[in-house]
């Protein structure tokens, strides 16, 4: 089935060891390492992106707000902790959230997203991508989510707590929702808070426009680069499932994650792992 869902045309994710594919796959690899960030264009068929895109469509109004002032670090409060910073530290910064999204549980198991997220061709390519194992977020609620973006809907600048990010736009909006990036702003011995404080205020030029089509792939390191979507113009929503892979096995979020994403409905769960995700 997910043969059918993605394109193997262009994306030969099923014979992996063909010598297309291994250059294909050299070339993911060599887009990650040079700007932290790879798109693939047309990753799913026409057919079945507009069948994702009426499926996400009928469930659209399950999803959550969730918070709408957050800070770049998220739940990373201990970052600048007892030091006396200006008001204009990114520590300090809190920007404004504006989406909705749709929680893992209630995505029915039959849906073509939910299809390709359990395919094992997806973690195959990624493990191809990465030279490690993948493995799927095992998390209830935060292991495949659906990002609802409405007119005036964005998302602030914000790190990622988990080292790659795989998300699949469904729809894309008239105009906006534009992904911005300031690819590798930091890494982990350095901060670099003067750069991102430039991101911040608008005065970087490190950062790069993405304007996604439906049906892309993007493969992103957010946990260094510093990343946002611009607010979505019309009426047209912008749509996109984030899909939870990892070099880890067995992750879960936290609980305080996902009450806070996804409401008070899924206070009844214990917090297995303390690892964060979005
Ligand atoms: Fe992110």
């Amino acid at each position: 089935m997910s043969a059918q869902i993605i394109n193997i045309a262009d994306y030969p994710v099923d014979n992996l060891s063909s010598a297309d594919a291994q250059s294909w796959v050299r070339q993911v690899r060599a887009s990650l390492d040079q700007d932290g960030c790879c798109i693939l264009p047309n990753f799913v068929t026409a057919q079945a992106l507009e069948k994702m895109a009426r499926q996400a469509h009928s469930i659209a109004h399950l999803a959550y707000p969730g918070p709408t002032e957050v800070s770049p670090y998220f739940f990373n409060y201990q970052l600048g902790h007892g030091e006396d910073l200006p008001g204009t530290h990114p520590v300090k910064y809190r920007g404004k959230r504006n989406l909705a999204q749709v929680a893992a549980d209630l995505i029915p198991p039959e849906f073509l997203l939910s299809q390709l997220f359990h395919s094992d061709l997806m973690l195959d390519f990624l493990a191809a991508v990465t030279g490690q194992p993948i493995y799927r977020n095992q998390d209830p609620y935060q292991s495949l989510n659906i990002s609802i973006m409405n007119q005036g809907g964005c998302q602030q600048w914000h790190f990622d707590s988990g080292t790659m990010v795989t998300t699949l736009l469904l729809q894309e909006p008239e105009a906006g929702g534009i992904f911005e990036y300031a690819p590798a702003i930091r890494s982990d011995t350095d901060e670099n808070f003067d750069a991102v404080q430039a991101v911040l205020q608008g005065n970087s030029d490190r950062v790069i426009q993405n304007r996604l089509q439906a049906g892309t792939l993007s493969l992103f390191r957010g946990h260094y680069s510093l990343h946002r979507v611009t607010p979505v113009e019309g009426q047209r929503q912008r749509i996109q499932a984030i899909l939870g892979y990892s070099t880890r096995p067995g992750l879960y979020g936290s609980k305080e994650s996902s009450i806070l994403h996804y409401g008070p409905r899924v206070s009844k769960i214990e917090a297995v792992t303390p690892f964060y995700t979005e």
